[in-house]
């Protein structure tokens, strides 16, 4: 088997990835692992923004505040201070790598601020909608261009190894066992250090606002190597994704709500002040989201509006041009005409659990991004903080594995004995693959989504579980079929959702269960599971 050394080893090509090889680069020779290719990432996806305090009329205080509240007492104080306070300087960073953040057409010195659910001042910096792609095409240029950093295109990492013969925990990770997609080749990668970038886990669900990437891959890696995960009950259902039967995956951003769009119910009526009559449209994620279920239960409605209308036609086309080009494609003019939209999964607030330094429990695997879970979102994630995270988590990685790295060097010589594992074939038809796809897709949709009961949970478990041994049983080991990997991938995080769920008996954020519809004091501490 092909061992290839490197000093640090990334598995993941979006923010938190690149961001954190960019700074690894001065240290050591950097491999970024990807499944698909570099640029597929969520991160390229994201149109509303990035939320830091610049203006006057704003202050650290406040951002911390409704980061605090959106996560509905979950958050952990420390976490947000750090994350708010290092905004600034994280985004100068960004800025100096070549990001142009758009300007405030009256004072040019200053960036147009914008606003989304939850945030009391304007303070979400944006390139036009399209922030993550601009920022993701800046970060794989300068990586691209970087001697110290070599990315890997259609390499899947398939598992984590430890050092051999561990007798004191926690043991350390030498490496990871890789597949070569193209090469039909299993590949070990031996690092000092390696970092978990591998975004969410959106493709879990039925609908969702995610790439088709976004399949947990990290945390179940992590799992798999007896990593602690914590929260995964908290996936976040984000309110408006363009309802249409041939658009895949497209998110109509909150910032349409933050320049004063309103939600119309199937009659065509406003319908949040009912739920949240101060905050309304701009109320967290959460509570829009259950508004609309609400209305499409009660109305048998298939999807409620979202109006804009009210903004000069000019403005819209120049302040949205993204969506307003892709929903024009599906024949809706969104200058004129309200946009169908629904509910969709989002984003993960759960995931491996990471201290402040994004460090696991194995003290040289780290996990930044969307699959760690770092106490920032708690049980809902504010619009906007999820690329912040990412960026001041891959500071915060950099500064400890500067500080640790040395006294990984040996790592070569703790690999474990493997044996080298056959690539198998799928010999069967595909649609046993496909199969088991949209059913794990569908429990979760269906009982699992975004109002749940005890009832809901423990039927989605036993069928999870019958699925899960069903392809341990039919597919043991490593197969040259992207599809199937990710299957036992979203397997596994649809499993660690449904036994969080079930854990957690009230509601808070994002888990909503109707057998315990309040808050309890018990339950102000997080859901872990140990791998
Ligand atoms: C959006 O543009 O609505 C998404 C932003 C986010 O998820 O924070």
């Amino acid at each position: 088997m092909e061992i290839h050394k490197t000093d640090f080893l990334i598995i993941g090509s979006g923010i938190a990835g690149l961001s954190l090889a960019l700074k690894l680069k001065d240290l050591g020779e950097v491999t970024i692992l990807t499944k698909k290719r570099a640029f597929d990432t969520a991160t390229a996806l994201a149109q509303g923004g990035i939320a830091c305090v610049q203006s006057e009329d704003n202050h650290f205080d406040l951002h911390i505040k409704d980061t605090l509240i959106a996560g509905d007492g979950l958050c952990k104080p420390e976490v947000v201070e750090l994350v708010v306070k290092s905004a600034p300087e994280r985004i100068k960073e960004l800025i100096d790598w070549g990001v142009e953040f758009d300007r405030d057409p009256k004072n040019p010195q200053r960036f147009h601020l914008t606003l989304e659910g939850g945030h009391s001042r304007k303070r979400i910096l944006h390139v036009g909608d399209y922030t993550g792609r601009a920022i993701e095409r800046v970060l794989i240029e300068r990586a691209l261009h970087s001697p110290n950093i070599l990315i890997l295109e259609n390499h899947l990492a398939v598992d984590l190894l430890l050092e051999r013969n561990c007798s004191s925990k926690p043991c350390r990770v030498v490496g990871a066992l890789v597949l070569d997609l193209i090469h039909s080749q299993v590949k070990i990668f031996v690092a000092e250090v390696i970092a978990l970038c591998t975004g969410g886990a959106g493709k879990v669900y039925l609908y969702t606002s995610n790439p088709d990437t976004a399949t947990g891959d990290g945390i179940a890696l992590a799992y798999h190597a007896g990593v602690t995960i914590a929260n995964m009950e908290f996936f976040q259902f984000h309110p408006t994704c363009l309802y249409h039967p041939k658009a895949k995956n497209f998110l109509i951003s909150e910032a349409l709500r933050g320049e004063g769009g309103i939600l119309l119910n199937p009659e065509g009526k406003p319908f949040m002040h009912k739920y949240d009559p101060v905050r309304k449209e701009l109320a967290p994620r959460d509570i829009v989201t259950r508004a609309i279920d609400m209305e499409l239960k009660q109305s048998g409605g298939e999807c409620v509006y979202l109006d804009i209308t009210h903004l000069p036609s000019d403005y819209i086309k120049k302040r949205f041009p993204y969506i307003y080009e892709t929903c024009l494609k599906f024949g809706i003019d969104i200058t004129k005409d309200p946009i169908p939209v629904v509910p969709a999964a989002h984003y993960l607030c759960g995931g491996i659990l990471t201290n402040i330094w994004g460090q696991t429990d194995i003290p040289n695997l780290f996990a930044i991004g969307e699959c760690a879970c770092t106490g920032l979102h708690g049980a809902n994630r504010l619009a906007s903080n999820s690329l912040l995270e990412a960026l001041v988590f891959s500071h915060q990685a950099y500064l400890k594995i500067k500080e640790i790295y040395q006294d990984f060097k040996d790592n070569y010589n703790h690999l474990p004995k493997i044996k080298e594992p056959e690539v198998k074939e799928i010999k069967e038809e595909k649609i046993f693959i496909s199969h088991n796809w949209d059913l794990i897709r569908k429990i979760m949709w269906d009982l699992v989504g975004i109002v749940r009961s005890i009832k809901m949970l423990e039927f989605a478990y036993k069928r999870i579980i019958f699925i899960k041994k069903e392809i341990e049983s039919t597919w043991e080991g490593i197969y040259l079929d992207l599809d199937l990997m990710e299957l036992k991938n979203i397997t596994t995080v649809a499993e660690l959702i449904v036994r969080s769920a079930l854990s957690r008996k009230e509601s808070r954020g994002t888990h909503y269960l109707l057998d315990f519809p309040e808050k309890s004091k018990e339950f102000e501490r997080d859901t872990l599971i140990k791998g």
